[in-house]
């Protein structure tokens, strides 16, 4: 009898996450919660979001995660999700869409995502855009500012006076093609920057 219980227990204990949701920061979110949603166990410094035959133009994100003194910080999530070459969100089991993945700072803070360049939405005036979130384990949750970037011509003089000071740090990017075709970007991150309640 006392096996088949602790047996059970064993069973209960495996179904239910180790870890629970971090609190939400920041004021209101729309789909933070997404975020944890097929968070895999094991998360990769740099990780493939696009399969290599999604049609776009490939796109390598590449960034540093640091403390408000400029400190890299290690084991951070950052999760990005983002519109296909026609500015969709394509159907997935997460309402942010297929184009969407995780990665987690290494010891010198760094992070990427291979994906593809995201398009503007159909019929709109608002820039390409990736967005992103942070997940610091054991403490909060967070939006940041988008990725934007230089050479969007739908980008506005105002649009881009707001980002240096914005969330998360300075989501704007100057795009660089290298030989490969692959654009590359940097986004650094700077943990709390414009978040409220940030602890
Ligand atoms: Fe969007």
């Amino acid at each position: 009898m006392r096996s088949w219980i602790v047996g059970l227990s064993l069973v209960l204990f495996a179904a239910v996450p180790l870890m629970a949701e971090e609190r939400i920061v920041g004021g209101p979110c729309d789909g933070c919660e997404q975020v944890f949603r097929g968070m895999p166990d094991e998360i990769p410094h740099s990780t493939r979001i696009a399969a290599p035959d999604e049609p776009g133009e490939p796109l390598r994100i590449r960034g540093r995660v640091l403390n408000s003194a400029g400190v890299p910080q290690a084991g951070i999530i950052v999760y990005a999700y983002h519109t296909d070459a026609k500015g969709r969100y394509p159907r997935g089991d997460s309402r942010h869409g297929l184009l969407r993945g995780w990665a987690r700072s290494d010891a010198q803070g760094e992070y990427g995502f291979l994906t593809i360049r995201p398009a503007s939405y159909p019929n709109s005036s608002i820039p390409q855009h990736v967005h992103l979130h942070v997940i610091e384990p054991g403490r909060v949750t967070y939006y940041i500012d988008d990725i934007l970037f230089d050479d969007d011509p739908l980008l506005t003089e105002r649009l881009r006076s707001q980002m240096p000071s914005g969330r998360g740090g300075d989501g704007l990017t100057q795009p660089q093609r290298n030989d490969q075709g692959i654009w590359q970007v940097q986004r650094d991150i700077v943990l709390g920057q414009g978040i409220s309640d940030y602890p």
